[in-house]
């Protein structure tokens, strides 16, 4: 690192803006930013908007915990400058690679020049092939215990939650745990904690975010949860990089996180469909009509109107899954193709599923769906059902005795799960 530590008009902007930051502990503070514009976040909608959480610990060497999405540099700079003057942060520590959280990195680095910076060796590597600046960040290992003046830094390799490179921090004596994008939700709010939240709203955007985010990698979750006690953390908040801290009622996100990451069935049965001219519409409402007869309890997404991430959203929780779209050009419908390439990425296991839909002349997209089904390692129930331009009543019954299928199979499954 450079040894000179330069001041900036940035950083004298900084100073005067007002922003100031969240006392979490007697030494650690929130210097984040609360992004509420945001509605895209890499192809997940985010309706309450976001925040980058960053936070610094006070010692004899200042440290800095993650950074910010690049063009809120100066939002975060005033948050610190509300508690120390930026050029007294010893260290950073960057837990995670993406750019939510290192986009101004190399310009606090520059602003700050602190003594070291530390990231996981994937993480180095990673930070690297984002801005090419060859920067010299020491690798801090999985168990590792960061001395940093008077303070103690562990770090916990967490990889895949949310890339390679992610990794946990945790401050020894205050008890703060920096899970970065783990139990973190996108929720812009003025309350930094989530004991001044309602929790219908933190559960609703904690589960859609571990949908659209951690869902691939539930393995992994379950794999951390079950090592969390036997690392011996005594731990009373959980800062993530996104959204509320968790204090005093940790048990409730840990036993949250528990049952999305099981992936165990339940009764919920997700119809998803698209229509062009409403016949595949009448066979999602038919296979509805069956689920619930058979007693599971359909929930109808209809894609004109519920985006991609919501879907993920739904289906987490669920146990089956019936997915209808027509054929257009010798095709899957455009806008079912987007939404089941995102969910065969998200890897949801588990599920019990059927393939429907309505076609003109030729019929294919209920074997594409299936194709995507197949990768998603769903079990298909039986072969896909299709029909030809409109369905009468007989084609009706059968979608609707489809319907009870599934919910039969979706029920045995559960039975067979508790037994
Ligand atoms: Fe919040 Fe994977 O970045």
């Amino acid at each position: 690192m450079p040894t000179k530590k330069l001041d900036s008009i940035e950083h004298e902007e900084a100073r005067h803006s007002g922003f100031e930051a969240v006392k979490l502990t007697d030494r650690v503070y929130w210097v984040g930013v609360v992004d509420w514009e945001l509605r895209d976040f890499h192809g997940y909608q985010t309706l309450r908007g976001s925040t980058y959480n960053a936070y610094l610990i006070l010692g004899s060497k200042p440290v800095l915990i993650d950074t910010v999405k690049a063009p809120y540099l100066t939002q975060m700079m005033a948050r610190i400058s509300s508690v120390i003057a930026p050029s007294k942060i010893a260290y950073i520590v960057s837990n995670h690679a993406e750019m939510d959280h290192t986009g101004s990195l190399p310009r606090t680095i520059e602003l700050v020049q602190p003594e070291k910076v530390f990231a996981s060796a994937q993480g180095v590597k990673a930070i690297e092939a984002h801005f090419h600046l060859g920067l010299d960040i020491e690798i801090a290992k999985n168990g590792d215990v960061l001395e940093l003046g008077d303070i103690r830094l562990k770090t916990l390799e967490t990889k895949m939650l949310h890339w390679p490179d992610s990794m946990f921090s945790y401050i020894e004596g205050d008890g703060v745990l920096f899970s970065n994008d783990a139990f973190g939700m996108h929720l812009a709010s003025a309350a930094r904690f989530t004991d001044q939240i309602d929790e219908a709203l933190l559960y609703e955007e904690a589960a859609k975010y571990y949908a659209n985010i951690l869902m691939p990698f539930s393995k992994l979750v379950q794999a951390l949860l079950a090592k969390l006690p036997s690392l011996d953390l005594d731990i009373e908040m959980i800062a993530p990089d996104h959204g509320p801290i968790w204090r005093g009622n940790l048990d409730k996100i840990l036993h949250w996180y528990g049952t999305w990451s099981a992936q165990r069935p339940t009764k919920k049965a997700v119809v998803l469909y698209d229509t062009m001219w409403q016949s595949t519409r009448k066979l999602a409402l038919a296979v509805a009509e069956g689920l619930a007869e058979g007693g599971a309890d359909p929930h109808v997404l209809p894609l004109s109107g519920v985006h991609r991430s919501d879907v993920a959203m739904q289906v987490l929780d669920a146990g089956a899954l019936a997915v209808g779209a027509p054929t257009m050009n010798n095709n899957l419908f455009p806008r079912m193709a987007d939404v089941l390439t995102y969910l065969k990425g998200l890897r949801r296991q588990n599920l019990v599923a059927v393939a429907f839909g309505s076609y003109g002349w030729s019929g294919e997209a209920v074997k594409q769906i299936e194709s995507y089904l197949e990768a998603m390692k769903a079990e298909i129930l039986e072969d896909g059902f299709k029909v030809q331009y409109v369905p009468d009543a007989h084609a009706l019954n059968q979608a609707r005795e489809l319907g009870r299928k599934l919910a039969a199979r979706l029920l045995e499954r559960i039975k067979e799960e508790t037994e």
